[in-house]
């Protein structure tokens, strides 16, 4: 008080670690909370300090946000990427709406990224933030037949919007779930986050339910079920696994990633070798939750030539810490890997013997973990950039017992193609990963686009 502070506000971390400010999903809840704001108000106690401190950093599940304060770890609390997931987190936590919170999945895509590549900041979950003034949601003047197609995060919010706008909507998913891709990322641990979000869908989708929308799970809609009954169809059936052919693939025991995660993430008795093919986001996700088991050998080989390329700053920083062995999910080093995942960048696997993969890997690959990247887009030439010499190649050979394809999918527009060309409905669109492979934002933003306008 005497410096003139009123309060204390505390977090961790700076430019080079940018993880530690902007939290990525793969965090626990409140992960330095204790250690930061928790150790500062003790201190404060102990010497009759009487000034309030703030704790912030992943407190947006209101159980979390109560736990810290309960606990005496600080006066109050902050919530940063939660309310640009959901501005009316204080009002739903105040009546009790708990579960009407859209929950924050830690992408740091829309808010952080979006703006430090010059865009509009924005957020994955929440297509209003930042367009507040632009978009509205209007009662449709003609209310429509809508058939949707996949219940992922564009086939729901396309769902909700075109229900909420009081069109007539049928919503088809061919599984029993809702979620698409994020259904499935969910059930790793490391992504708690996503399975918040998914609740708070599954919520709405409910009570839409309750209010007409019709639910249609374990079919897949096909051209016959849908043709000329709907006036509007929205495909969002997302993608296809795509398991490269590669020579000797059969002689070696090999799964997809989805497939892979959908079975709970083990690997089959007496395998030590693992090898991840692809090293984006479900690559590297994958080879940290199988070598934390410290009986595998996970080997990631990847034709880019930096790991998790198309991933957010502070999210891939954080991952290839883990990876390295430097860090934690829980934030204590000795819940650390003993040892780094190995990793080939710039490298192609060009075949499979019973327990050897054989690669051709470029001889300047640098060293996969080293952080920075140029900001310079890929298709922007960059005259400062290191160029790899295709030429300058090495083969190269390891033992490996087990193969998990986390290659990037296809789009699955098949679907699309035949309602076209049939012409089955008046309008027909396309969104989300059926259209194009991408995150969550583009995914939610196009199919609430769509649906605010049909
Ligand atoms: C878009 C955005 C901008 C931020 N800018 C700053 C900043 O200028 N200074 C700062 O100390 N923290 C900044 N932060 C970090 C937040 O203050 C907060 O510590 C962080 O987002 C973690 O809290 P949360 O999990 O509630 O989002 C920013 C965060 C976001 C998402
Ligand atoms: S863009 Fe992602 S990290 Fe940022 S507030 Fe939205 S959901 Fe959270």
């Amino acid at each position: 008080n005497e410096a003139g502070v009123d309060a204390f506000d505390v977090d961790k971390g700076c430019y080079e670690n940018w993880f530690w400010p902007h939290l990525p999903s793969y965090f626990d809840d409140a992960v330095y909370v204790e250690e930061i704001a928790g150790r500062l108000k003790q201190f404060f106690v102990s010497e009759g300090i009487n000034v309030p401190v703030v704790a912030v950093g992943k407190l947006g599940k209101p159980e979390v946000a109560s736990y810290v304060l309960n606990k005496n770890w600080a006066d109050f609390i902050m919530l940063g990427r939660p309310l640009l997931a959901d501005p009316y987190w204080p009002n739903k936590v105040k009546t009790g709406d708990v579960k009407d919170i859209i929950h924050c999945i830690g992408d740091n895509e829309g808010c952080i990224e979006s703006f430090k590549k010059g865009g509009h900041p924005c957020c994955s979950v929440n297509p209003y933030m930042g367009f507040e003034d632009v978009k509205e949601i209007k009662n449709a003047e003609i209310k429509k037949r809508v058939c949707i197609v996949g219940a992922g995060p564009a086939g729901c919010e396309a769902a909700l919007t075109a229900h909420k706008r009081s069109h007539n909507v049928t919503l088809f998913e061919k599984s029993s779930v809702i979620g698409g891709q994020l259904y499935l990322g969910s059930k790793m641990e490391m992504k708690h986050d996503l399975k918040r979000y998914l609740d708070n869908i599954n919520h709405k989708i409910e009570r839409a339910n309750e209010q007409g929308l019709t639910l249609v799970f374990n079919k897949e809609a096909t051209l016959g079920d849908i043709k000329d009954q709907f006036d509007v169809i929205i495909c969002c059936n997302g993608l296809k696994e795509n398991i490269p052919h590669i020579n000797g693939l059969d002689k070696i025991d090999h799964i997809g990633a989805r497939q892979f995660i959908s079975n709970g993430m083990k690997v089959p008795p007496n395998k030590k070798n693992i090898l991840i093919v692809g090293g984006g986001n479900v690559g590297c996700e994958l080879a940290y939750i199988v070598a934390k088991n410290k009986s595998y050998n996970v080997t990631i080989v990847s034709k880019n030539k930096n790991l998790m390329p198309n991933t957010t700053m502070a999210n891939r920083n954080q991952m290839l810490w883990l990876l390295m062995g430097k860090g934690s999910t829980t934030g204590n080093k000795k819940d650390s890997l003993d040892q780094a995942v190995k990793a080939y960048t710039a490298s192609k696997i060009i075949g499979f013997s019973e327990n050897q993969v054989y690669i051709f890997s470029n001889k300047d690959r640098k060293d996969p973990y080293i952080p920075w990247m140029s900001l310079i887009p890929e298709n922007v030439n960059n005259p400062f950039e290191k160029k790899l010499n295709p030429e300058k190649v090495e083969h190269l050979n390891f033992d490996v017992d087990y193969v998990i394809f986390a290659t990037t999918g296809v789009p699955d527009d098949g679907l699309y193609q035949e309602l076209k060309n049939a012409q089955a409905a008046r309008e027909i669109y396309q969104v989300g990963d059926a259209k194009e492979i991408g995150l969550v934002w583009g995914a939610v933003s196009s199919a609430n686009e769509i649906a605010r306008n049909i």
